[in-house]
C-alpha cells in the first residue's frame, strides 16, 4: 500500500476522492473474499482500509457516501446515540466473594441439574476485566453493528466508534455463522490510562477517575475521530444470538473467537473442578497487580454449552456462570457531615459525606449508613475517621470507626424524627428498621424521587430528563405528577426560554417524551415505583395478566383480602403474599388509581407478549406436582417460564395444565375435581423439548 497521508492534512476534495477509492477497493476485496473465496489482501491490511475509511469519514461527515463500507443501521440521533436492541439480552453476573460462596454456587448448579453432590464440574476461568461490555453483530462474517450494553436489552449504537478500534475485526476470518453477536470487554491498559490523563491534564481537558471511566468516555464519543485517537483494547468472551452452533464447549468457543481474529484473554484457562478453580482464584489474585490492565475478579463459566443451555438464566444473570470478586478495597477517610436523604417511599436514609478519598481507583465522597440502628451500632459520629470499602458494584460502605482517631468533643448522632424536607413526622413502625416520612405525596422529596424513578432507564427512560431537571420542573410547578411529563411538549416554548435550555434542547426533550408514549406494560408497572415491585416482578405481572386493562381489573379485585384475585396474585410463582399486599395497598389509594388512569389516557400501553409465542406452553398457567425424574423441579419451572408459561404453586380454576410427577397427591385430586388438564412427566418432556 502507498504511504498514507495524515487524515488531518487532507482537503475536502482529496478526502472525497479517497473515500470513493476506498469504497470501491473495499467492495472489491469483499467480493474476492465472499464470492470468489480468494482474498487478495491480508486481514490486517483489509482492517486498515476500513479504519482509514472510518477516520476520514469521522473528519468529513458530510462526505459519507451512500455506498460507504461503514454505512450502518440507525444513524445517531441528534445530540446522542441511536438505540440498538440486542438480539439476545446482555446479561450481568452474580457475584461471590468467598470460597464458601463459590462452593454454594457449585452446589446450586449440581442441584439444578440433579447431579450428585460430588459430581465434578468443568469450568473455564477468565479474568474479569474492569471495562465496559459491548456487543458486535456480524452478518456473513462482516461487522454490521456494535453497541454498548445499555440496560441489557437495548444499548447505544456505537458502531462507527467501534470500527476505529484495531482490536475489532471488521470481517471474521474463516467460517462464521450467517449471524452472530460477539460480546466482549472494551478496556484501557493502566499505562495508557496514565498517559491519557497526563495528556488531558496538559491540554486542560477532563481527567478520568479510573481506566474503566476512561474507556467508557472514549467509546461514547459523538465524534469517532476522538475514539480513534484513544488507546482502547478488547477481549472477547461470550456470544449472544447465533444462527448456528459454533462449538460444544466454552473452551472451544474461545478457540473459534481466536480463529476469527479476536483477542481472547491469554490467562483464560480450562479448570477440571472446584479445587482447580480455587487455586486459579489465588493465582490470579497474586498476579493482579502485575497485569497491564485492571481486573476485579475471575469469571467462572460452566464449560459444556449444552449444560449452559439447560441451566439458563435467573433474572438478569446466568445460572451457569459467576464472578468471584477479589476482596473489597479499603481506605480511610473523615466524616464531614451526615445527610438524611428521603427516598420515593419516604424512607429516611442517612448518608455520610466524606473527605474525598480514592478507594480502589474510584473517588469516593459519600457512603451509605443504612439506617439509624446501624449508626448507633457502629457509633458513627461527625468528625470520625472511618474505614471504607467498596465491594463489587455496590455503594461504598463504612466498615468501622477508627476509635483512637476520634477528635475530642464529638457527640452521638441524633437521628431526626421529622422529615428534613417537608417537616412531617417521620415514624418508625415497631419491628422495622426504617423511619419513614408520613408526608406522602405532599412531601416534595418523595414526589421528586418517584418522578426520577418514573423516568429512569428501566422505566420510561426519557433522555434529557435528568434528576436536576425533574427537581427544578417540580419546584416550578411544571411537573407535579408523572402524567404532567407527557404534557411538557405543550410547554416547549416556555422550556426553551428557561436558563440553560434553548429551542434545540426543548425540542429534543419533546421528541424524547413523544417517543415514550408507547410503552410496554412491564415498564409502566415498574415505573409506578410500588414498593417491592422491581423490574423482574413487573415483568412477571405483565406476562401473567397480559394487558393493562386485565392487570388493572385484577388489582382492583385483589384489594380484598381473601378474594380469588388476591389469592391468584399471591400464588404466582415469584410474587407471594408480601408483594400482593403492596400491590393491593397501592391500588387502595384513590390518588394512585387516579394517576394511573390519567397516564393510561395519555399513553399507548403495549400488551405483554407471551415470552415465546407459538409453542403449546405460551401463556399457559402450569403447576408441577409430585416427584419429577428427568429434571429437577427448579429446572422444569425455569424451562416452562422460558417457554412463556406462568408457573404457580396451587391448582385453581385458572390453571391450564398440571404436570404429574410420581406420587402426586392432593394437587392431582384437585385438578381432577376442577377438570384441569393433567399430563405425565413424559408428556411434559415432549412439550418442553428445546
Ligand atoms: S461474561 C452471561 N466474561 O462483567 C455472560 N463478563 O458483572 C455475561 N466481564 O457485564 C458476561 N470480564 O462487562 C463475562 N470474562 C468475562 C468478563 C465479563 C468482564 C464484565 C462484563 C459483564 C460484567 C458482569
Amino acid at each position: 500500500m502507498s504511504a498514507e497521508r495524515d487524515v488531518a492534512a487532507l482537503s475536502a476534495a482529496e478526502a472525497e476522492a479517497e473515500l470513493a477509492r476506498l469504497a470501491a477497493e473495499i467492495a472489491a476485496h469483499d467480493r474476492a473474499y465472499y464470492e470468489q473465496d480468494a482474498p487478495v489482501v491480508s486481514d490486517a491490511d483489509y482492517d486498515a482500509l476500513r479504519r482509514r475509511n472510518a477516520a476520514i469519514e469521522a473528519r468529513f461527515p458530510d462526505l459519507v457516501r451512500p455506498d460507504s463500507p461503514s454505512r450502518r443501521v440507525g444513524a445517531p440521533a441528534a445530540g446522542g446515540f441511536a438505540k440498538r436492541r440486542h438480539l439476545a439480552p446482555m446479561l450481568s453476573l452474580d457475584n461471590v466473594f468467598e470460597p464458601a460462596e463459590f462452593t454454594k454456587f457449585c452446589s446450586s448448579v449440581r442441584r439444578f441439574l440433579g447431579l450428585g453432590e460430588a459430581a465434578p464440574l468443568a469450568f473455564v476461568g477468565e479474568p474479569k476485566i474492569d471495562g465496559l461490555s459491548i456487543s458486535l453483530t456480524y452478518e456473513h462474517g462482516r461487522l454490521v453493528a456494535g453497541a454498548t450494553r445499555g440496560d441489557g436489552l437495548e444499548g447505544e449504537d456505537v458502531t462507527a466508534n467501534l470500527r476505529t478500534l484495531a482490536a475489532v475485526p471488521q470481517r471474521l476470518h474463516g467460517d462464521a455463522p450467517a449471524l452472530i453477536e460477539i460480546r466482549g470487554e472494551v478496556f484501557m491498559a493502566k499505562a495508557d490510562f496514565l498517559a491519557l490523563n497526563a495528556a488531558q491534564a496538559a491540554a486542560g481537558e477532563k481527567i478520568f477517575a479510573n481506566p474503566r471511566n476512561a474507556a467508557a468516555g472514549s467509546l461514547r464519543q459523538l465524534d469517532p475521530a476522538v475514539t480513534a485517537a484513544r488507546p482502547l483494547s478488547l477481549f472477547a468472551y461470550a456470544m449472544g444470538e447465533t444462527s448456528a452452533a459454533v462449538a460444544a464447549t466454552h473452551g472451544a468457543f474461545l478457540d473459534r473467537l481466536r480463529g476469527w481474529g479476536f483477542a481472547v484473554n491469554p490467562l483464560s484457562r480450562p479448570l477440571a473442578g472446584e479445587a482447580e478453580a480455587v487455586a486459579f482464584q489465588q493465582e490470579m489474585a497474586g498476579r493482579r497487580a502485575g497485569l497491564a490492565y485492571d481486573i476485579d475478579g475471575v469469571v467462572y463459566k460452566i464449560d459444556d454449552l449444552a449444560l449452559q443451555r439447560r441451566l439458563g438464566f435467573a433474572g438478569r444473570a446466568p445460572r451457569w456462570a459467576t464472578a468471584w470478586k477479589f476482596p473489597a478495597e479499603q481506605a480511610e477517610s473523615v466524616i464531614e457531615a451526615i445527610r438524611i436523604q428521603v427516598g420515593r417511599t419516604g424512607a429516611l436514609t442517612p448518608v455520610a459525606i466524606l473527605a474525598p478519598v480514592n478507594v480502589g481507583g474510584v473517588l469516593v465522597r459519600h457512603a451509605t449508613l443504612h439506617n439509624e440502628d446501624e449508626i448507633a451500632r457502629k457509633d458513627v459520629r461527625i468528625g470520625d475517621t472511618v474505614v471504607l470499602q467498596r465491594a463489587g458494584d455496590v455503594i461504598p460502605q463504612i466498615v468501622a470507626v477508627v476509635a483512637d482517631k476520634r477528635p475530642a468533643g464529638t457527640a452521638a448522632f441524633a437521628f431526626p424524627d421529622h422529615c428534613p424536607v417537608c417537616g412531617s413526622l417521620a415514624l418508625r413502625p415497631p419491628g422495622e428498621v426504617v423511619r419513614r416520612c408520613t408526608g406522602g405525596l405532599t412531601c416534595p422529596a418523595q414526589a421528586v424521587e418517584r418522578l426520577i424513578h418514573f423516568v429512569s432507564r428501566a422505566a420510561f427512560d426519557i433522555e434529557g430528563l435528568g434528576e436536576k431537571t425533574i427537581a427544578e420542573f417540580h419546584a416550578d410547578g411544571l411537573i407535579r405528577g408523572p402524567a404532567d411529563i407527557f404534557r411538557l411538549p405543550a410547554h416547549e416554548a416556555a422550556i426553551a426560554a428557561r436558563e440553560g435550555w434553548g429551542e434545540v434542547s426543548a425540542r429534543n426533550l419533546s421528541q424524547a417524551i413523544a417517543a415514550r408514549r408507547r410503552i410496554p406494560l412491564a415498564r409502566l408497572i415498574y415505573a409506578l415505583g410500588i414498593r417491592r415491585v422491581g423490574e423482574a416482578t413487573a415483568r412477571l405481572l405483565a406476562r401473567h395478566y397480559g394487558s393493562f386493562p386485565a392487570w388493572r381489573a385484577a388489582m382492583l379485585e385483589a384489594r380484598v383480602i381473601g378474594s380469588e384475585a388476591r389469592e391468584a396474585l399471591g400464588s404466582i410463582s415469584g410474587i407471594g403474599p408480601a408483594i400482593a399486599e403492596e400491590l393491593a395497598e397501592f391500588f387502595a389509594e384513590p390518588r394512585n388509581l387516579a394517576t394511573l388512569d390519567e397516564l393510561a389516557g395519555l399513553l399507548e400501553i403495549e400488551d405483554a407478549p407471551p415470552a415465546a409465542a407459538g409453542n403449546a406452553l405460551a401463556g399457559q398457567t402450569v403447576v408441577f406436582t409430585g416427584q419429577l425424574r428427568a429434571m429437577t423441579r427448579q429446572e422444569a419451572k425455569a424451562r416452562a417460564e422460558a417457554l412463556g408459561a406462568k408457573v404457580t404453586d396451587s391448582v385453581s380454576r385458572k390453571t391450564d395444565l398440571v404436570v404429574l410427577g410420581e406420587d402426586a397427591g392432593s394437587k392431582a385430586r384437585r385438578a381432577a375435581e376442577l377438570g384441569v388438564r393433567t399430563i405425565s412427566e413424559a408428556e411434559w418432556q415432549a412439550l418442553a423439548e428445546p
